[in-house]
């Protein structure tokens, strides 16, 4: 083991060669110290770790899987997967974040920088003991020490390096369907946004806007002419968004595969051969993302759509994916004809059955090929988790080539810690069941704790019929995830917003009014999270460190200033809130309307209607709200509204830039320092313009914590 000192309050421990995953920017520098906070057991070629737990400790993090914010209880395997059943026993879904925080006495983090699979086991097997068991024996681990959760998070989020920025456009509402299937199609929706006044940014193409699922094609009786269909949507408001696969489709003469081929740019098997697998588009070769040639060619392909006009794109099926391979195909299809005739019993029938289902994803496929890193050639097995983070590099760092100070819309399935700098993700195939907001709901803290800020889930759910009531309540929580899209697959119940009734679109349409109107607070406080190395979405115990406010797993902090407990059950007219501190209760139906509720600290019961979103404001913090357009590039914020819960005093910074380019890492951005500071019965109120042209008028609703209400507007001078 060698030990490296990293940064202030962080250690690298080096086991053996690690295969380097560009997860963390910093190498450190070596040092004497064998300190490590738990015990570990080395065997020939894999490695363990055990912590004993104390009765009191809780572990978070963990990013994108099943369970509780604080995972204690459960299971969980670090191995990409592309598993659509979201069930709570599952082990794997498409990410692989291996950064836990220990909170108890002992407080500190550990990330597990290892591309393989990884088991976390947090107490399931043996109730006091979280135990981490790695497929390997080189890896690193870090320790990151602080004193508070967020402090070991800051850290670790400085650590793996700043979050990617999306353009602003894609903080507007957005519209996805496996698949509006042509022109026609996507331009019906826009029309119905239109007509129905509800605001979206962005409009997507799924699979079968391509010719035959392959990538960088487009179907040219679908969409005979995406170059001016795209701009003839964006002059209506909307941006399309197509999906790029992992897998390339094997078919003599298409473009990307001859090239691929002739440049030697896929994963091979243990022959030299391309390795083959089956996904949409029938035998598929996977680029080998890993490579940096493939990669760099791989990503320059982007340049076929953005000189179309595409601004934004979703890497799909990059776990990767495989729905079968020959190998399993043909033991699959033995299988079956050693059963022809047979009396099948309990053991040979479902043997028979599982010989199918086992077809796809199989751990059997993914140790038999392999990847060119630096001219070395590694077992995929080994670097699985590393897949759909490269696939996402290389359209990143294909944007780069295309238009360096642009930003682009990308974001993921498949990710791997480290991935949060080039782009976001998704939360992949979850349903429309209750149980997947909530889900939702637990997964974003978890989520922002291991870097990945640009996130959301597939709103309503994106398999199953969702009703009116769950696609209300559902967007009530996602007009607060950075990635605000409606999402289902084909065959289900349509569920874009004004798919339902009259009664609900309404709702549906001032629900996406308010994420318009909140953008100003919501951008501002993404784009501070992302520049402070700090989360966006934390759990209660982030700020408040009373017994309850350490427990709460469904209700969030937002930023700064917001507190918010969304609905997530079916017919609940409301439900149970821990408020740790007085807090002001706004139950919003439309964002123009006021009508306030200082809360006490304590356990309430709220009333929610159905078309009422509740926001808690924290004391002494503001809440900005500017307007809506029907997107985002229209909005006027020149007058902006700001609800502040005050005390006694309170500061906030309204942050803004062009929302367009990388300037605001030149120091070109707007902030606006309000400060107000209760003077017995007045309020003074401070303006600090930094070089912010764009905010004229600002009108003030103070509360104090008696309820009463002091109206005022400042007008900013040139
Ligand atoms: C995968 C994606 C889903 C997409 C579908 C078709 O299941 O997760 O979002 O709609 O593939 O491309």
């Amino acid at each position: 083991m060698v030990t490296y000192k990293v940064m202030e309050g962080i250690k690298k421990y080096r086991f053996g060669e690690p295969i380097s995953t560009d997860a963390v920017l910093f190498e450190g520098d070596k040092i004497k110290d064998e300190s490590l906070p738990f015990f570990i057991l080395q065997y020939v070629d894999t490695f363990e770790i055990k912590y004993k737990m104390d009765n009191g400790d809780q572990i978070f993090g963990l990013g994108e899987n099943q369970r509780g914010i604080n995972k204690r209880g459960g299971v969980f395997e670090s191995y990409c997967c592309d598993d659509a059943f979201h069930i709570p026993d599952k082990k794997s879904l498409y990410g692989a974040h291996n950064f836990l925080i220990v909170n108890g006495i002992n407080k500190f983090g550990v990330f597990i920088d290892y591309p393989g699979r990884v088991v976390f086991d947090v107490g399931f097997t043996h109730k006091d003991y979280l135990e981490i068991k790695i497929d390997d024996k080189d890896l690193d681990i870090y320790i990151i020490k602080g004193s508070t959760l967020r402090e070991i998070t800051n850290k670790f989020l400085q650590l793996i390096g700043k979050s990617y920025v999306p353009p602003k456009w894609a903080f507007g509402f957005q519209q996805c369907r496996w698949s509006y299937k042509d022109a026609k199609e996507v331009e019906a929706v826009a029309e119905n946004f239109i007509k129905h006044d509800i605001p979206c940014d962005s409009i997507y193409l799924d699979i079968d806007y391509m010719e035959d699922f392959k990538d960088f094609t487009i179907s040219k009786e679908r969409f005979p002419n995406l170059k001016s269909f795209a701009e003839k949507m964006k002059n209506k408001g909307f941006r399309l968004i197509p999906i790029i696969d992992a897998g390339v489709k094997i078919e003599k003469g298409y473009d990307i595969y001859e090239e691929g081929i002739d440049k030697g740019y896929f994963c091979i098997d243990k022959d030299g051969n391309p390795f083959v697998a089956a996904v949409w588009p029938g035998k598929v070769h996977f680029p080998d993302f890993l490579n940096k040639d493939a990669r760099k060619w791989f990503g320059s392909k982007y340049k076929l759509l953005t000189d179309l006009g595409i601004e934004g794109f979703w890497n799909d099926m990059n776990e990767p994916a495989i729905f079968y391979t020959d190998r399993g195909l043909k033991e699959a299809i033995n299988f079956v004809e050693d059963s022809k005739d047979q009396n099948l019993n309990i053991y040979s029938f479902f043997k028979l059955k599982d010989s199918f289902m086992e077809l796809s994803n199989n751990t059997k496929d993914y140790k038999s090929f392999y990847h060119n890193m630096d001219g070395k050639l590694i077992n995929h097995d080994k670097v699985h988790n590393l897949y759909g983070y490269n696939m996402t590099r290389a359209a990143a760092e294909g944007f780069k080539e295309i238009e360096a100070n642009k930003r682009f819309l990308i974001f993921s399935r498949a990710s791997y810690i480290g991935m949060h700098r080039y782009g976001g993700i998704w939360t992949g195939d979850n349903h429309s069941w209750w149980e997947h907001i909530l889900l939702n709901i637990k997964m974003m803290p978890s989520l922002n704790m291991c870097g990945f800020l640009y996130s959301g889930a597939d709103t309503a759910g994106f398999q199953g019929d969702a009703n009116s009531q769950l696609a209300i309540r559902w967007t009530q929580f996602s007009l607060f995830t950075p990635l605000f899209r409606n999402h289902s697959t084909m065959g289900v119940r349509k569920q874009e917003p004004y798919a339902f009734d009259i009664e609900s679109t309404q709702v549906l349409r001032n629900t996406i009014k308010l994420r318009y109107a909140l953008l100003p607070y919501i951008y501002g406080e993404y784009m501070k999270a992302a520049r402070r190395n700090d989360v966006y979405f934390a759990p209660l115990l982030f700020e408040y460190d009373d017994r309850y406010s350490k427990h709460v797993e469904n209700q969030l902090l937002v930023g700064e200033s917001l507190m918010i407990a969304p609905i997530y059950e079916e017919n609940a007219q409301g439900r149970y809130v821990w408020i740790p501190e007085e807090m002001l209760l706004w139950k919003v139906k439309s964002y123009n309307e006021r009508s306030f509720k200082v809360m006490d600290e304590g356990h309430h019961f709220i009333e929610v209607g159905i078309d009422e979103t509740p926001i808690f404001i924290r004391k002494n913090k503001m809440l900005i709200i500017g307007n809506h357009a029907n997107n985002v590039a229209d909005i006027d914020n020149s007058e902006i509204n700001i609800i502040a819960f005050i005390d006694d005093e309170a500061t906030y910074t309204y942050y803004d830039d062009d929302g367009i380019s990388y300037e605001f890492n030149n120091g070109i951005y707007w902030e606006v320092i309000i400060g107000i500071k209760k003077i017995d019965d007045d309020y003074e109120i401070n303006i600090e313009n930094k070089g912010n042209n764009l905010v004229k008028r600002i009108n003030f609703d103070i509360v104090d914590l008696y309820g009463n209400i002091t109206k005022k507007t400042v007008v900013i001078s040139e």
